[in-house]
């Protein structure tokens, strides 16, 4: 790659800032992907505070959520932001252009609410909408980009999830979250962006990624994501099909979104749950749980809280990881950790019959490096065991049950292959 956009070293030094693209939108934020709960696919648009207390759209719903996030360790983990999806709002705006919150169901208002989640440590998402409307009909962001930002700066909000319904034309779209992008900047306030511009621009051309990320944090690439097996399969293998297109398009400061994270309600079995906090952690997703803390199984809790994964979602090399292989029913998915590291998932995509085994060799991984000439192999889902240490050409098997996967770590390790004479590898040495 010619680092020096072409120019000779004099000019270059002088020119070096303005004229270089931007590799990502250097707003010093998200540079592991952002962790944290979004009502959306749990509790969708419930306006109705009469009818459904306890799960209406309200100030209650995301104070319970704070304090619970602080008093059961989802904070102490890493789930850090607290964000509010569509349908806050009251179905206009005030006397001078402001958007305001539903009066009934967030009495207190936003700041206020800021606050509150402050006080616990965490931070505070809202949502908003490039175009005339939000996708539920509340008021869009079009023509109000920077009294929206500084509203929402002066309110203490903390990420913005600007959603791209309603867009108008195609240019709209693109000048639209640019022009909030600059708007959050320009505000001072450290403000998470999050995008669905390459969401609403697919269907009618290829979005440009280099330039989608020198705007947003994250942007989500896919459909909206259902509490079912179906949907977590679809975002997938929409994924492993357009890799070769989005996992480059990742790194420190701006994400591939592949939506939430569902597990802990009713749709996905256990398996079925392991299987999306795995390929969550290899495609560096961000991890934001769409589920009901007050009432989640110590099961599904303990696989979100597992350390093990969130330190491999987390990893600060930032690779976004991809599908090496697919084998009959079996796939393999590897990401570059530091260290020269590996986390390595094997999914089983049958949905008929028991636990199958999946033999390959360590000389798969990581173009051959992940295990040349040995490396220790940790076993982190769905239960932790250390597998001991393997060489490169040491064939490797895991049983997987249908629809489950089995996520691994592997470590270069230096250590003598010969221990006081005797072979540790004696099928290879
Ligand atoms: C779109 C988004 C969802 C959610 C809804 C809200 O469908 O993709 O994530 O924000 O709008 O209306």
């Amino acid at each position: 790659m010619d680092r020096s956009c072409g120019m000779g070293l004099p000019v270059l030094l002088l020119v070096l800032a303005l004229s270089c693209p931007a590799g990502a939108l250097e707003n010093g934020l998200a540079r592991t992907p952002p962790m944290g709960w979004l009502h959306w696919e749990r509790f969708l648009c419930q306006v109705d505070c009469d009818e459904e207390p306890s799960r209406c759209i309200s100030e209650q719903l995301f104070m319970q959520m704070a304090d619970i996030m602080v008093s059961d360790g989802w904070r102490d983990v890493g789930y850090q932001y607290l964000c509010i999806d569509d349908c806050w709002m009251a179905p206009t705006r005030d006397k001078q252009g402001r958007l305001q919150p539903d009066p009934n169901r967030f009495p207190s208002g936003i700041r206020k609410l800021a606050d509150y989640v402050h006080s616990k440590g965490l931070k505070l998402g809202i949502y908003a909408d490039v175009g005339n409307k939000t996708c539920a009909g509340f008021p869009g962001s079009r023509d109000y980009y920077d009294l929206d930002a500084d509203t929402f700066a002066g309110w203490g909000v903390d990420l913005l999830k600007f959603d791209g319904c309603n867009f108008g034309t195609l240019e709209l779209l693109a000048e639209g979250y640019k022009n909030m992008s600059h708007a959050l900047n320009k505000t001072g306030r450290d403000i998470v962006f999050s995008c669905e511009w390459p969401l609403y621009e697919r269907p009618f051309r290829k979005p440009n990624y280099t330039e989608i990320k020198q705007y947003c944090n994250y942007w989500r690439n896919y459909a909206d994501v259902y509490d079912a097996w179906g949907s977590v399969k679809n975002i997938l293998d929409w994924t492993s099909y357009n890799q070769d297109s989005i996992v480059d398009a990742a790194g420190p400061g701006g994400w591939n979104d592949p939506d939430m994270l569902v597990i802990g309600n009713f749709g996905l079995s256990w398996d079925q749950q392991v299987t999306q906090l795995a390929l969550w952690a290899i495609m560096a997703a961000p991890l934001l749980m769409s589920n009901d803390l007050r009432q989640i199984s110590p099961q599904a809790k303990a696989l979100l809280q597992n350390k093990e994964v969130i330190a491999i979602n987390q990893d600060p090399l930032g690779k976004q990881g991809y599908r090496i292989t697919k084998e009959n029913h079996f796939e393999l998915w590897e990401r570059p950790l530091s260290g020269g590291a590996f986390a390595i998932a094997v999914l089983n995509r049958q949905e008929i019959g028991g636990p199958q085994a999946f033999v390959f060799s360590t000389a798969y991984l990581g173009s051959g490096l992940a295990c040349n000439p040995a490396c220790s192999i940790q076993q982190i889902l769905p239960t932790s065991e250390d597998l001991g240490l393997h060489n490169w050409v040491s064939p490797l098997k895991v049983v997987v049950n249908p629809t489950g996967t089995v996520l691994l770590k592997t470590v270069v390790t230096e250590e003598k292959l010969f221990d006081n004479g005797k072979k540790r590898f004696p099928e290879f040495l």
